[in-house]
Formats: C-alpha cells, structure tokens, sequence
C-alpha cells in the first residue's frame, strides 16, 4: 500500500484499471507507394467483439496482419494486451488465435489431425491436445467428418475448421478475418452463435467483415474503414441513429419518373431524396409520418410510387452517407484473386 500523498494516483484502491486487448496508435503501413493504413486509431475493451469493417482494399487484413506480428507497421504502435507488437512479438503471439481470411489448414490432413498438429505446435501440453482437438469438432459439428482428409470438406466446413484451429491455444484475443465469407446463411448463423459463445467465455474478438449484417449482429463497436483510413467509430446503434433510422424506398416504374418524383420532393423534406435507377430512397427519423407526408406530395403531382417500402437503416445506408458509395458485394473466395 502506496503512502498517501504520492503522485499520480490512477486507480482507486483495489480496483485495478482496465486494460485494453487491444490498442492501435497512428497505425500506418506503405507497401511501396500504396498507403495501406493511414494513421489508425483505436482501442478494443476485453471480453467485447470489435468490428473492423470496410470494402475490398480498405486496409482491414493488414492491421490484422500487424496485429498478429506477420506484418511490421511503417510508423505508429500497436499493443496487444498490453504487449508491443513488434518488440514483444513472442509474447503476443502466445496470447492470440488467427483465422486468416484464406484457410491455413493442411487439406491432405484430417481435421482432427489439424487439430492436433496446431496443439503440438503452439506447445499446448501433451495431455490436452486430444481432448481439445475432439472439444473442438465437435463445438464446431465437424465430429462426424473429423476423420476425413480436409480436402473432402465443402467451404463452410473448411472455414468452421479454420476458426476452430485458431482456437486449440486457448487464446484470450482472437483475431478473425472475414469469417463467414462465403458461408451459407445457416453456417453464418452457426457460427456468430460460437463467436457469441466465446465472447460470453471471457475472449476478446476483432472480426473483419464486408457484411454490414455482421458487424451489427455481433460487434459492440465498429470501425468503418475506407482506402486505409477510419471514416467512423461508434455502436452499431449509433451510427445508424446518425442518418435516421428508417429508410424509405419508392419504386417509381422507371428513371424519369424518378427524377420527376425527386424534384417534386425537393425542398420538402429534411433530406434531399436519393436517386438510384427507378428507385427513390429517403431516410427520416419518424419513419410513418414522412411516409404519408411523402406519399401526399407524391400524389399531389400525380407520381404515385409503384411499390413502397419501409425498412430499418442498415450499416450499408450508413456506409453510403459516409463514403458517397455502397459497400461492393462480398466477393466469392473462391474466385479471389489476390489469394496467396
Ligand atoms: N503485400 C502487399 N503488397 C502490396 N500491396 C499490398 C500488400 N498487401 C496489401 N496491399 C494493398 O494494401 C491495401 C489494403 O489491403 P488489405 O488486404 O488490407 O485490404 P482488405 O480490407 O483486407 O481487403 P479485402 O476485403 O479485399 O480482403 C490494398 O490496396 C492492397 O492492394
Ligand atoms: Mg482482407
């Protein structure tokens, strides 16, 4: 016990402060003249998912990269559970699990063989690496295919084997990227339940993804990432909130009559309708009663719309009013070309 009077007391007795998992400090990377990362910041709290979100090139596999001491930043730091990347690489990479965004498993081995390979290697104890590997197929329903070469597995299975070899360690951060591209709506469903699942055990989860869905299904706080650089920082919630949170979408037939309908709008309302082919979409803060009052204008001028529909914002919306642009499609991993 510190005598009173001393300096700088940062934590009240007994109470120790809370570390971050992970913390990211004016993070950059040049890969020849491509600026990969500009300067990025931010902090992940244990025990949380973090969402680290962007389209194709955004830069979100390489601060995994660096993260995980595969890559060394160019400039700025990086810790994970207070651990410095690059100084203290070994001790970080004892501390964290990868599921890189192509599978690391050996496709002639089995998936229990996997398993058991990546136990001897991260030097779990002897005695463990059984059990731990038939926990894991068996979380992870590969049990009935654990005998068979990797290889003969479909893409979701190979994937559900990835994050479970990421997890022979036991590692209190896990690190996924894009965990659920191309997986089937109910493999995806399957497996944000284990990332939930983990999360409640006490793990702390940086995920990556071009699924605006996932990252509010899961993750407490997202980055939006674009050409190497954070565009926003907040809740899921919150940055939902920020443009309204319903979206109105009125079929109008075809373009003409979509500009006719935008124009007859313009100046109407809090927000300038967007165009998009036929389409008109509106986003309000009281969704039903800008939809009536949407509805009238529309009417007045004879434009009435030919389908309607209303729907919560999602973090594609807020993507566009933050980049001008939507988020490309999750590309098919097996047709990716930039695979190593
Ligand atoms: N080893 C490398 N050499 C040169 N350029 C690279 C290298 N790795 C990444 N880049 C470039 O850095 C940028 C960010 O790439 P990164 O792989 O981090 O993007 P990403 O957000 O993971 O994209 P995706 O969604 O397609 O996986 C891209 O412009 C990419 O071409
Ligand atoms: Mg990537």
């Amino acid at each position: 016990m510190r005598p009173t009077g001393g300096a700088a007391v940062t934590s009240s007795e007994g109470q120790p402060v809370e570390q971050a998992a992970i913390s990211v400090t004016a993070l950059s990377k040049h890969f020849g003249s491509v600026l990969a990362l500009d300067r990025i910041d931010f902090e992940v709290r244990p025990g949380a998912v973090f969402g680290l979100l962007g389209p194709n090139g955004a830069g979100k596999t390489t601060v995994i990269r660096i993260l995980t001491t595969i890559l060394r930043p160019s400039a700025g730091h990086a810790e994970v559970l207070g651990h410095d990347v690059v100084r203290e690489a070994g001790v970080v990479r004892r501390l964290i699990g990868l599921a890189g965004q192509y599978a690391a498993v050996d496709p002639n081995l089995t998936g229990r063989e996997n398993l058991r390979l990546i136990g001897r290697l991260t030097q779990l104890p002897r005695a463990r690496i059984r059990p731990r590997a038939a926990a894991l197929l068996e979380r992870f329903d590969l049990a009935a295919a654990a005998d068979r070469p990797v290889r003969t597995y479909s893409g979701g299975m190979r994937r559900r084997l990835d994050v479970a070899a990421a997890l022979v360690p036991e590692p209190p951060v896990l690190f996924l990227d894009e965990p659920t591209t191309g997986l089937d709506p109910q493999s995806r469903n399957a497996l944000w339940e284990l990332i939930r699942e983990l999360v409640g055990d006490g793990t702390t989860v940086l995920l990556t993804t071009q699924y605006l869905e996932e990252a509010d299904r899961l993750a407490e706080r997202v980055v939006v990432v674009n050409e190497g650089r954070i565009i926003a920082d907040d809740s899921p919630a919150a940055l939902k909130a920020r443009l309204g949170n319903t979206v109105i979408e009125l079929g109008m037939g075809d373009p003409a009559r979509a500009a006719r309908a935008a124009a007859a709008l313009d100046g109407r309302l809090a927000q300038a309708p967007e165009v998009e082919g036929a389409r008109l979409r509106l986003t309000s803060p009281d969704g039903s009663e800008a939809l009536l009052d949407v509805l009238h204008l529309l009417e007045t001028g004879g434009l009435v719309p030919r389908t309607v529909a209303v729907r919560e914002s999602s973090l594609d919306d807020v993507f566009l009013a933050l980049t001008g642009h939507r988020t490309d499609p999750p590309a098919d991993p097996a047709a990716a070309g930039d695979a190593p």
